[in-house]
C-alpha cells in the first residue's frame, strides 16, 4: 500500500505540482525564519528555538508579490530590518518587493532600465545596494539607499557598472558578499579556493584572485553569514556545490575555509540563507532544512535537520487545513484508495467527509487528491 501510495503521489507529483511557483525563505534582523510564497502563503516560523515542533505563524499580508518568478531571490536589509524580493512576480519583473517584518507589511518599488536576461544578485550590507551579474556577463548595481523598509514613489534606475573583470563565456555565476567585497567563485582558469573579488567601496575588480583554503571549483549556491546585530558587514558566507558533498565556510578575514557536512537533501536547485547562526536550505520540493554554525570547532560534526513548523504548510504538502501530518496521512490514504479502486481498511472519518464534499466536482476531487497525496509525499520523505 505505501508503495502504490508513493507511485501515485509521483504520479500526481510530475504531472501536477510544477505550476510556477518560486517560494523563498529568508531571515529578518531577530533571525525569525520566513517562508515566502508557500502554496501562496507567508509563514514566520519565528527563531530557531521553534522550529523543533508545531506550526508556522500565517503572516501572508496584502500587496505581497505572487512569487511565481522564474529566480525568485530574498534579500535581508540588516541595519533597517527590511527583507527585498527580486524576481517576485513574473509580470513586472523590474519591481522589487519589500516586506517590512516589523508592520507585516508589502510594498512594490518600481526600478527600470536593468538587465533583460537573467542574472545573479548580492544586497551590499552597509550601502544597501543590489549588485549583480548578468547572465550576459554585466556588472550592473541597483542602488536601495534611500529606501528602509517601504518603497519609495519614485523609481529607482539600474546602473550598468561594467563588463565583469574576466571572461564570463558559458560562466554561471556564483555571487556572495562578504567583507563589502562581492565574490566570485567557480570563475573560469581560477583555481578551486579562489574567488575572484570585486571591491564595492571602489567600485573595482581586483586583479589577482584570493585564496581562500580548500574548496572545490565547481557550480554552487551560496548563502552570506550575518553578524549579530550591530556587529556590521558579513565576514563569512557557505558555499554549497551543486553536488552537495559538504557546505564551506568561507572566512574572508582569515583568509581560510572550514568544512561542514552537506546537507541531507543534494540539490543543485536548493537555495540558501543564512543568519548568524544556521545555514537553512530550501530545496527544489519545498522541504527546509538547516545546520547550525558556531563558528567553531563544533561545527565540523554539526548535522542538518528538518525546519518541522514549515512541514505541514511545504508547497509539497496539503495546503489546506493546517491540521498536522497525521491527519493528512490518513486523508491520503483514503483518497487514493478512492481514487485507484482499491480497499482502504484506514479510511478515517475525516477523509470521507472531504471525499463528499470533493466528489461533487471531478476537478476538486483531483485537485484535492493531488494536494493530500503531495502530503503524503512530504510524509515519506520526512
Ligand atoms: C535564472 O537564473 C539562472 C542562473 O542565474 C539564469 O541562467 C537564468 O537566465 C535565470 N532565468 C531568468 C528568467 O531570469
Ligand atoms: C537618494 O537621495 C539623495 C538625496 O535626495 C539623492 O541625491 C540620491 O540620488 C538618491 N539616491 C537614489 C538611488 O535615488
Ligand atoms: C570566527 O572566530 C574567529 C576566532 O574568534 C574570529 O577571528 C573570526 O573573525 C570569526 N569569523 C567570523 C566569520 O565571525
Ligand atoms: C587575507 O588576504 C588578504 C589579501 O591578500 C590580506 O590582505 C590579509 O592580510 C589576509 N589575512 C590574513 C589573516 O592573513
Amino acid at each position: 500500500m505505501a508503495r502504490l501510495l508513493t507511485l501515485v503521489s509521483l504520479l500526481f507529483f510530475s504531472v501536477g505540482s510544477r505550476v510556477a511557483a518560486s517560494p523563498c525563505v529568508a531571515f529578518d534582523a531577530s533571525w525569525n525564519l520566513y517562508a515566502f510564497g508557500f502554496n501562496g502563503k507567508d509563514y514566520n516560523a519565528g527563531t530557531s528555538d521553534s522550529w523543533a515542533s508545531g506550526t508556522a505563524s500565517d503572516v501572508t499580508a496584502s500587496g505581497r508579490p505572487p512569487f511565481d518568478g522564474a529566480n525568485t531571490t530574498c534579500y535581508l536589509s540588516q541595519f533597517y530590518n527590511g527583507i527585498y524580493v527580486l524576481n517576485g512576480d513574473s509580470s513586472n519583473p523590474s519591481n522589487v518587493h519589500i516586506y517590512d517584518p516589523t508592520a507585516k507589511s508589502w510594498t512594490t518599488q518600481a526600478t527600470s532600465g536593468g538587465p533583460t536576461d537573467g542574472y545573479s544578485a548580492v544586497l551590499d550590507h552597509d550601502t544597501n545596494v543590489f549588485y549583480v551579474l548578468s547572465d550576459s556577463g554585466e556588472l550592473w548595481f541597483l542602488s536601495f539607499e534611500n529606501i528602509t523598509t517601504a518603497a519609495q514613489s519614485s523609481t529607482i534606475p539600474w546602473t550598468d557598472v561594467e563588463k565583469a573583470g574576466f571572461d564570463t563565456t558559458n560562466y554561471q555565476p556564483v555571487m556572495a558578499l562578504a567583507n563589502n567585497h562581492v565574490h566570485f567563485l567557480d570563475v573560469p582558469g581560477v583555481a578551486a579556493g579562489s574567488a575572484d573579488i570585486f571591491v564595492i567601496h571602489f567600485s573595482w575588480f581586483q586583479p589577482d584572485s584570493q585564496s581562500y583554503g580548500n574548496f572545490p571549483a565547481q557550480h554552487g549556491q551560496t548563502a552570506s553569514i550575518f553578524e549579530p546585530a550591530n556587529d556590521g558587514v558579513q565576514l563569512a558566507f557557505a558555499y554549497i556545490p551543486d553536488d552537495g558533498s559538504a557546505t564551506y565556510i568561507i572566512d574572508v578575514v582569515s583568509n581560510t575555509t572550514a568544512t561542514m557536512a552537506g546537507p541531507s537533501t543534494k540539490d543543485s536547485s536548493a537555495s540558501y540563507f543564512a543568519s548568524d547562526a544556521a545555514i537553512v536550505q530550501l530545496t527544489s520540493s519545498g522541504a527546509v532544512n538547516y545546520i547550525p554554525y558556531t563558528n567553531s570547532s563544533s561545527d565540523s560534526s554539526a548535522s542538518w535537520s528538518t525546519v518541522k513548523n514549515l512541514v505541514s504548510v511545504a508547497p509539497t504538502s496539503s495546503a489546506s487545513s493546517g491540521s498536522g501530518s497525521a491527519s493528512a496521512t490518513k486523508s491520503a490514504t483514503g483518497s487514493a484508495a478512492s481514487g485507484t479502486s482499491t480497499t482502504s481498511t484506514s479510511s478515517s472519518s475525516s477523509s470521507n467527509g472531504s471525499m463528499g464534499v470533493a466528489a461533487k466536482s471531478g476537478t476538486v476531487v483531483v485537485g484535492m487528491m493531488s494536494a493530500l497525496l503531495l502530503g503524503t509525499i512530504a510524509l515519506f520523505i520526512s
